[in-house]
């Protein structure tokens, strides 16, 4: 068995605890080979380092701007006095706009022409439907929970209601609601969507409200719809149907 040096034996523990290999710490290393061995890695960074600063970019020289180019980027781009001619200008072109529209919204729909025939019932009904000479309408569904009732109503008014009491909740009849037999059954069935809408707090995707547009678009007739359960109830003539 032939004897390995110990230098040779240590510079192998060494280099197995250099890359890993091996559990022996480096600190068993004697002084001044550790030195070595840690000195050169760490030597050619520090070495390289002082280079990169050696070379510096050299600025762009800056190209010359003319005077009247440099003025003009450091002009204002709007004017001072036009600041508030700017700021007024949505609103100019808002009161533009509405004097040239027609009144917002489409005047043709049952809704909107219903509004047209309320006209006929503010005076005494209030413009808001809040009541006056004649009852407020925030209680008209539980009145006329059928439309078509309210309809009838509308058309024969309290002197041509066959009872002493009208509606579902058998109010007293004081009289002073005229009849309205100049409206057509598309006015009617219009007007009547409008106060349940506007005022009673109908859906107007109801099914309802659905089959009041069929009329108040001429597509049925009052006749087409019978009369409703109140009215039939109070004996009103079918006849009815096809006045107006
Ligand atoms: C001259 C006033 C006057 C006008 C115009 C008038 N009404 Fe009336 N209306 C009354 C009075 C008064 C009553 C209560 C009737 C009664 O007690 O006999 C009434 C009752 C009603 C009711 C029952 C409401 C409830 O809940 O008790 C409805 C619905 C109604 N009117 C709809 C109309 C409609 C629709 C018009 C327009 C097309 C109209 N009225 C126009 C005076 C008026």
């Amino acid at each position: 068995m032939t004897e390995i040096p110990e230098h040779l034996l240590k510079r192998s523990k060494e280099r197995r605890a250099a890359i890993g290999g091996d559990d022996a710490p480096a600190a068993e290393a004697t002084p001044g080979e550790a030195v070595e061995a840690t000195a050169t890695p760490a030597a050619a960074p520090a070495a390289a380092a002082p280079a990169a600063p050696a070379v510096p970019e050299p600025a762009p020289a800056p190209e010359p701007v003319r005077p009247e180019v440099a003025a003009a980027l450091s002009r204002r781009k709007i004017p001072y006095w036009a600041m508030p001619v700017l700021a007024g200008l949505p609103l100019w072109a808002y009161v533009f706009w509405t004097t040239l529209e027609p009144p917002p919204g489409p005047t043709d729909t049952p809704l909107a022409l219903g509004q047209q025939v309320y006209s006929g019932c503010s005076s005494c009904h209030g413009p808001t439907g809040d009541g006056g000479v004649g009852p407020a309408f925030d209680g008209v569904e539980e009145t006329w929970p059928d439309y078509r009732d309210h309809m009838m109503w509308v058309r024969l008014g309290s002197t041509g209601w066959p009872e002493d009491t009208y509606g579902a909740n058998d109010k007293p009849k004081n009289g002073g609601m005229p009849a309205f037999p100049s409206l057509s059954d598309e006015e009617l069935a219009q007007v009547v969507l409008y106060e349940r809408v506007a005022f009673g707090g109908m859906d107007p995707a109801s099914p309802e409200a659905i089959e009041l547009e069929e009329v108040a678009h001429g597509e049925k007739t009052f006749a087409e719809m019978e009369l409703g359960p109140e009215s039939a109830e109070a004996g009103v003539d079918p006849a009815e149907l096809n006045g107006g």
